[in-house]
Formats: structure tokens, sequence, C-alpha cells
């Protein structure tokens, strides 16, 4: 037997620094396009998640602020859905510990993110960056979360998602938590850096030309569009064409996620053309959607009081939904609950 779960989504993004273009194909953008759908939607800005690595305090601040104005940039409407600071609601870390007993150590090491975040001195990493997918488990499962759109990065920590609710319902002998689903859909799951096609674009590469940052003005897109790295062939008609291309398959991709089109479509209208033609097609398309996300971030950016004041009513409402979890999870496994 199997309990049914509300439709609900739950997704987050960390205040690490900048956020990309990659971060809002492959999350920001989808993140809206599921608003007014059958699930209730909750979007968290995961502060608990970016103190894994060391992270100055008031940057911290003004990071968490800029990724709660990206969010509302790309559309996401603090009304119609739930936004806040993941550290304002304490089940998050509460519900963390309780996972930390059912998750396995050797489930963490076998993490592909804490092996390149740790890096080759991975003893020195800190205790929070091993256990960091018990947090994000407990992000999604203390909102029974039913789905999770995400890049294909996380699609690991997400598999570890479900298999800590699958030992918890197991070994507590309850069907409490569901099996959530990740929704990772689209042409942009996967947005590549600019300079290595064998890299993902992120916020932490050491070159800054490597991304398209979601602050970069139209001038500094163009220029790191054209400077892009490619090949010498032209264009082929369809995507197969492009398989042995990383260079050229992302920069499509990345055409056709910002103009809604599938690579094949945008390949129909480029065929047997250079990149001396894509390139400055595709910066006009990068330039005229992003220019007024960025525009309306600066805007955003302008009222810090009023980003607070829209996270903490956004935190007070997921609480309404994560308490009653919490304290059923803890009866669960044994906990006396008599405090009034
Ligand atoms: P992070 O910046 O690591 O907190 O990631 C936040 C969200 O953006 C997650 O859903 C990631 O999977 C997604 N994301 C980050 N980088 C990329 C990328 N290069 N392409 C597609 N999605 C990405
Ligand atoms: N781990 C995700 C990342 O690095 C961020 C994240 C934390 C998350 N908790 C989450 C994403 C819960 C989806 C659901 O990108």
């Amino acid at each position: 037997m199997s309990a049914t779960h509300t439709p609900r989504i739950f997704s987050g993004i960390q205040p690490s620094g900048g956020l990309t273009l990659g971060n809002y194909l492959g999350a920001l953008k989808r993140f809206a396009e599921y608003q007014g759908g059958a699930a209730e939607t909750i979007y968290c800005v995961v502060d608990l998640h970016a103190i894994t690595v060391w992270q100055d305090p008031e940057a911290l601040r003004a990071q968490t602020r800029e990724a709660a104005a990206a969010f509302m940039a790309a559309g996401v409407d603090p009304v119609q859905s739930v936004l806040f600071n993941q550290s304002q609601v304490p089940a998050h870390a509460e519900m963390a510990w309780l996972f930390n007993t059912v998750a396995r150590v050797g489930w963490m090491y076998r993490m592909t993110q804490f092996k390149d975040k740790a890096g080759k001195n991975s003893e020195n990493a800190s205790l929070g960056l091993l256990a960091y997918p018990a947090l994000m488990a407990a992000d999604i499962l203390t909102y029974h979360a039913t789905a999770v759109p995400v890049g294909e990065d996380q699609k690991q920590h997400l598999e570890l998602t479900r298999d800590i609710a699958a030992k918890f319902n197991h070994d507590y002998g309850v069907d409490f938590f569901p099996m959530t689903n990740p929704l990772i859909e689209g042409v942009a799951t996967r947005v590549m850096s600019l300079r290595d096609g064998s890299k993902k674009m992120s916020k932490s590469d050491p070159s800054d030309a490597s991304r398209i940052n979601l602050t970069d003005d139209a001038d500094t897109i163009a220029q790191k569009i054209r400077k892009a790295r490619t090949d010498a062939d032209p264009l082929p008609g369809s995507m197969e064409g492009l398989q042995d291309r990383p260079e050229a398959r992302n920069l499509v991709n990345i055409y056709a996620a910002l103009s809604g089109e599938t690579g094949d479509q945008v390949l129909a209208r480029f065929e047997g053309q250079g990149f001396g033609a894509f390139k400055p097609a595709l910066a006009e398309v990068a330039v005229s959607v992003l220019s007024p996300i960025t525009a309306k971030m600066t805007e955003l950016k302008s009222d810090p009081a009023e980003i607070d004041r829209i996270l903490g009513d956004g935190a007070e409402r997921a609480e309404a939904i994560a308490r009653p979890i919490v304290e059923r999870t803890k009866e669960i496994m044994g906990m006396i609950r008599s405090r009034r």
C-alpha cells in the first residue's frame, strides 16, 4: 500500500556567488514555468548549503538577497510560490540531523559533487560538505515534495534522497516519505563552459570568460560569446551532426533554450553557416532574454529590506508545511513530544 501525496514541487539554489546562464536555463526559468500548475511550488535559497565551504558573512548576506532577486526576476512570484531562505526554517537542520542517522557514510563518499569540491585534500573538507546530501534530502522531504526540478548535475543527489526515504520507511515500518521524482527536462539541463565543452558552466570556475553571469551587461555577454571556443567547421543541418563537437553543440543548445526552439529547428536556419554568422545571432537572443532579467534584478536589489520581508514571509509559510512533518518524523523515531 502506498500513501498518496499531494503534488508539491521543491527546489533550491545556493547563494555561493553570482548566478549564471546555466542556473537560469537549467533551474530558474523552469521554476517559473511550474507555477500555477497542479503542484504547489516551494523555492529556497539554500544558505545552509552554501556554508559547507567558507563564505564571508557580509558577502553571504548580499549573495542571498541577489539569489532571491534572481528567482523573482526570472518570474518566480513570491505570492504564487513560497520563496524563502533555508536557515529561517529550522525544520531543515532538524530533519538533516535525523537523516544523518539514516544515511550511510559510504553513500556520502560516493557523491561526485563531494569528490569534486573536496578535491585531493578531502580530509580537510568540512564535515558539512560530506553530509550535504542528507541536508538536501531534508530540504525536499520535510515538505513531502513529490517532484524536484534541477539540472543534470543534481541527479545523483536526488537518487540519494530516494534511498534515504526508502531506508527510513523500511527501517521504521512506515510509508511516510514519498519517492521524489527528479524533473530534469529541456535542452539545457547541462549548460557547458564557454571555454571547455567538457566542463559544466559554473559560478565557481576561476575563468569569468567561461560563463555568462546574470549580472553581465550586453557588451560583456556579446564579447564572451564572440570569444567562446568553437571549431572551424560550418554548422550541420541537425543535432546529430554535432555529436563529436561539444563546444558547437553547447552553443546551439543555449540558443535553442533561449529562443524556445529545439536544436534541430535552430540548425535548420543556420545549416552551412559558420560561427562568424552564428555567434552574433546567439549574442542577440542572449541579450534580449537576459537584459530584462538583469534590469529587474538591479531594481529589486535596490530595496534589500523588501527582499528580506519577502523571504521572511515565505519562511513562515514554509514553516507551516514543514513543522508537522518534522514533528511526525520524530514521533515515528521514538522521541517524546510533550512540550506545550
Ligand atoms: P547551484 O548553483 O549548484 O546551487 O545549482 C542550482 C541549480 O542550477 C541546480 O538545479 C543545478 O542543477 C542548476 N545548474 C547549475 N549549473 C548548471 C548548468 N551549467 N547547466 C544546467 N543547470 C545548472
Ligand atoms: N544541491 C543543489 C545544488 O548544488 C542545491 C539544493 C540544495 C537543492 N537543496 C536542494 C536543489 C533541494 C533541489 C532540491 O545545486
